[in-house]
Formats: C-alpha cells, structure tokens, sequence
C-alpha cells in the first residue's frame, strides 16, 4: 500500500493526491457563473453523474467521452493535478468534488455556480467503499467488513463521516443553486432525471441526445469504457486483480453484506444523526 494520508478541515484524504496547498486553493476557488459542480460523499454516483452530464453537454455526442478520460472531462476540484487540468476544460466547466460543504460553501455563495449534489443510501455506499478499499492502494487496507463499517459509523474513513456530508450540503438548500438527486433515483427513472438536470442547468435535452445519453451511461457500457471505469490507472494504484471500479451498480447490494446486527447498528446510528431528514425534490427512498 501506498497509503499517505492529508489532513484537511478534520477530515482524512489520500496523500498521493492531496496536498495542503491543492486543498487550500479548492477552498478558495473563484467560480465562474457557469460552471457545474458534481458534489459527492464517495460511491455515491460521481461517475455516473459525470458521464451524463458529459452526453447532456455535448448533446448526446458520445466522442468526448469515449475519447476524454473522464479526470480530465471533470477534474477533481481538490486533487493535485486541477489546477493544470483547467484550462483543457470546455465551458460550461464540469468540476468534481468530494470535499465537504462547510470547506466550499463560502467560495461557492460568492459565486453563481450551480451545484448538483448525488447522494446514496449510506448502506450501499459503505459496501461499494469496502471494496473499492480492496482495490485502492492509496486508501487504508480495509480489514474485515465488520471492522470497516465500524470505521465508516464513526467517520474515521477518508472523506470524513457520510452524515456530516449529507447534513452539510443538505443546509445549502437556501443558500446555493443546488440541485440533489439521488442514485437510486438515476436506477428508477435515468430518463426523468435527465430531464430535471436539463432544466435545471437551462441545457436543452431533445429525443435523440436523451437515447444517446440512455445507451451510453448504462452500467454496461460505463464497464466497458476505459474512459469511465477507471482501467487506465497504474496498478500500484489500483490494484485491478481485487476488483474492478465497475462493481455491480446495483441498489440494496447491503443485503447481501450486513448481518442483522450490523444493521441495527446502522439504523440506531442514522436515526440519531439525520431523523427524518430527506433529500428535497426526490423520493426518499431509504427508509
Ligand atoms: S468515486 O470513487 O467516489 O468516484 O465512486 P462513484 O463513482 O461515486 O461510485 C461508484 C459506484 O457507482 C457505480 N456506478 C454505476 N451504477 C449504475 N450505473 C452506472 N452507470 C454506474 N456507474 C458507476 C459503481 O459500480 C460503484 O458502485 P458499486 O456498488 O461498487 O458497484
């Protein structure tokens, strides 16, 4: 393992692409009113999301993103490597983040960016996080299920804790043109929330561009494409013999992982930290 750890407004992030410097310039970033970006807790549907904004953008032209590595189609706000990557960008830029609110809320309520914010059962999450772990050589050595989803309640996990995640991007539902959508909505109806982005982001989305965007953004054809699913990255990275990044992309894969107890554990834990906050303008699919 590679691990080298950055520490950043009390949470954890992968060394190897974080510095204090590329964190201290994502919190003061000067947003442009037309850029977009894709806020996430990681497994939570960034690349999805990249890869249909990328179709809604180019108007259902699949050549940018079969020929883009998606890094470069949306560079991570926060990594190393933005700054240099930017200027590559077409506008309207698309830029990635995991970092939480309460680091980019004020460069953000200064600008007209728009936000849009994917978010996932935590229980799937934490499953597709276990096993990116597996594979990740930049993140912690996992253990056992058990001991990782220990780490994952508490908020010992890079990116910091999931429910401060959610709460905090939740709170800017006032205070930024911010859009939430969720990844089990993206899995029940693509169409329909393709359609809720396109008006959102004043992008227009004709009948060819939204069968376009259906046929490229399926789980299927994101496997297959190098340019999504994370295949070109050196195996010292990712260590692709444990996994693929394209896991199953499925809804309710916690099933098949949680033990009842665990479960209990899980559900006494997110009573306590979101009551019934839900998600605004989507179905609350979590219960
Ligand atoms: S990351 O590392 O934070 O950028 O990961 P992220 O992209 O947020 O999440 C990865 C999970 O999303 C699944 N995925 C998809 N599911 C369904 N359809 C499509 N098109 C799709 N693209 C990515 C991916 O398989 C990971 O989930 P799991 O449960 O591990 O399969």
């Amino acid at each position: 393992r590679m691990e080298v750890t950055e520490t950043f407004a009390g949470i954890s992030l992968p060394g190897h692409l974080h510095t204090q410097e590329s964190l201290g310039f994502a919190a003061t970033f000067p947003f442009r009113p037309t850029d977009v970006l894709i806020a996430t807790y990681p497994k939570s549907g960034t690349t999805w999301m990249q890869e249909i904004l990328t179709l809604l953008f180019s108007r259902g032209d699949a050549v940018p993103a079969k020929t883009i590595p998606n890094w470069e189609r949306a560079p991570w706000l926060e990594q190393i490597y933005f700054r240099d990557a930017l200027p590559a960008v077409a506008a309207p830029r698309l830029i990635t983040t995991h970092l939480p609110a309460r680091v980019l809320a004020p460069a953000l309520q200064q600008s007209k960016a728009k936000v849009i914010y994917v978010a996932r059962n935590p229980k799937d999450v934490a499953v597709s996080f276990y096993h990116f772990h597996r594979l990740a050589k930049f993140l912690p050595d996992p253990g056992s299920f058990d001991t990782f989803l220990t780490w994952f309640l508490e908020g010992t996990v890079h990116y910091g804790s999931w429910f401060d995640h959610v709460k905090g991007w939740l709170g800017q539902r006032q205070l930024l043109d911010i859009i939430y959508v969720t990844y089990e909505e993206l899995h029940q109806d693509l169409r329909g929330t393709a359609q809720r982005l396109s008006t959102f982001l004043g992008c227009p989305l004709g009948p060819e561009t939204l069968g376009a965007l259906e046929q490229h953004c399926s789980f299927a054809a994101m496997r297959d494409n190098a340019m999504a699913n994370y295949s070109l990255i050196p195996p010292e990275i990712m260590d692709h013999s444990q996994g693929c990044f394209m896991r199953k992309g499925v809804v309710g894969d916690w099933r098949d992982h949680f033990s009842p107890l665990q479960n209990a554990l899980f559900n006494r834990r997110y009573q306590e930290e979101m009551g019934d906050s839900e998600l605004p303008g989507t179905p609350h699919p979590w219960g």
